[in-house]
């Protein structure tokens, strides 16, 4: 026998996150390829060095990569590299540095964040209004940057002439402009254009680039599209422990989603699946989806006692649990089966509620 033997099962998948799911194979193989022999340490390998001209081919001869470990580390690390210690950051109050990344921002990376309340998880120009002022006022922290996540932690995503609008409006009033791309695949499936058309032609300056949830095992990416936007980003990478000493092993990975066009076949099968799923739940009396699903999730408000039941049998997570809204993510490895079996347990469990409907959101 193999030892270790597996301690899960391999076929079992929900809808919890895309973080669930596993390596793509192709992904896997690449980790394999690039094992055996030395190769320079902290980023002097061939593979990081390759990885320059990949990532430029999608975003301009002017974007540089700083591989990363984690998304909260590619965040925190681009704008603490953005901004001064006096410094503020503009995002939506749902944006996962104001929520999702235990304080790191303000913890680690000494940064006030400036949250604005967005309907649908997405900052406008007259939403960063609301921020942005104060300057000269040394009671204020200054606003620096606007922070948007591309697709974001609604599902919903910007379109190119949204986010063209907020970089002009920033830039006009001197505030940079940083992309949260943890997902970023998944807009640009979603979309159907180019990542470019999104950031370096519209002209934002840093994007935190998403690997992870786009099939890797671990890695994202700070692509850098104007460098005057940020200083000491090399030194902020050890700093903030962000410096991979293995790093062959991140940059291969980048490569084998980004040289081909496996980054888009896994986010538009993820993105597909998120619309089979929809459709398949959209008309169950007593569920309501009240959120566009443009990306890879669908949030719905069910009864407590059905998401009780069918978490036990699929999991996933309660996104609010006043309103009774869940969230289900779909990902790169999500099948049609599992989107058909987990809609028919839905189904099941909605016709065996009593009292079938769902509270408001
Ligand atoms: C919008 C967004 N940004 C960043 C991240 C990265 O987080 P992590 O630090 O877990 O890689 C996530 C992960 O869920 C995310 O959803």
């Amino acid at each position: 026998m193999t030892y270790p033997p597996p301690l899960h099962d391999p076929d079992a998948r929900g809808f919890a996150s895309d973080n669930y799911a596993g390596i793509h194979p192709e992904v896997l193989e690449a980790i394999a390829r690039a094992n055996g022999g030395h190769q320079v340490a902290y980023g002097g390998d061939v593979y990081t060095r390759h990885l320059q001209g990949v990532f430029q081919k999608h975003f301009g001869a002017g974007a540089t990569a700083y591989p990363v470990f984690n998304g909260t580390g590619a965040n925190v690390i681009s704008l603490q590299a953005m901004t001064e210690r006096w410094d503020a950051v503009i995002c939506a109050e749902s944006a996962h540095i104001n929520v999702d990344e235990c304080g790191a921002p303000e913890r680690v990376g000494g940064l006030k964040l400036l949250a604005v309340a967005t309907p649908l998880g997405k900052l406008t120009p007259e939403l960063v209004e609301q921020q942005a002022q104060g300057w000269g006022d040394e009671h204020r922290a200054q606003p620096k940057v606007v922070s948007i996540t591309q697709s974001t932690e609604l599902g919903t995503c910007y379109t190119v002439d949204e986010i063209a609008a907020i970089v002009e409006h920033a830039h006009r009033q001197d505030l940079a402009v940083h992309l949260d791309g943890a997902r970023i695949a998944n807009a640009a499936a979603a979309l159907d254009v180019p990542m470019a058309a999104f950031t370096t032609d519209v002209g934002v300056d840093v994007v935190s680039f998403g690997g992870t949830k786009n099939g890797m095992m671990l890695g994202e990416c700070v692509i850098v599209l104007d460098p005057e936007a940020v200083r000491g980003l090399t030194f902020l990478r050890k700093l903030s422990m962000q410096l991979a000493s293995k790093m062959r092993f991140v940059s291969v990975q980048f490569d084998a989603l980004l040289s081909g066009d496996l980054w888009l076949r896994n986010a538009s099968h993820a993105n597909a699946m998120a619309a089979r799923l929809e459709a398949a739940v959209r008309d169950v009396d007593g569920v309501l989806v009240q959120r566009r699903v443009e990306a890879n999730s669908v949030f719905a408000i069910l009864p407590a006692a059905v998401t009780e039941r069918l978490r036990r049998r699929y999991p996933f997570y309660v996104w609010d649990e006043r309103s009774g809204e869940v969230r289900w993510m779909t990902s790169f490895d999500t099948t049609e089966a599992d989107v058909d079996g987990f809609a028919a347990a839905l189904k099941d469990e909605m016709a065996t509620a009593e009292g079938v409907s769902p509270r408001s959101g």
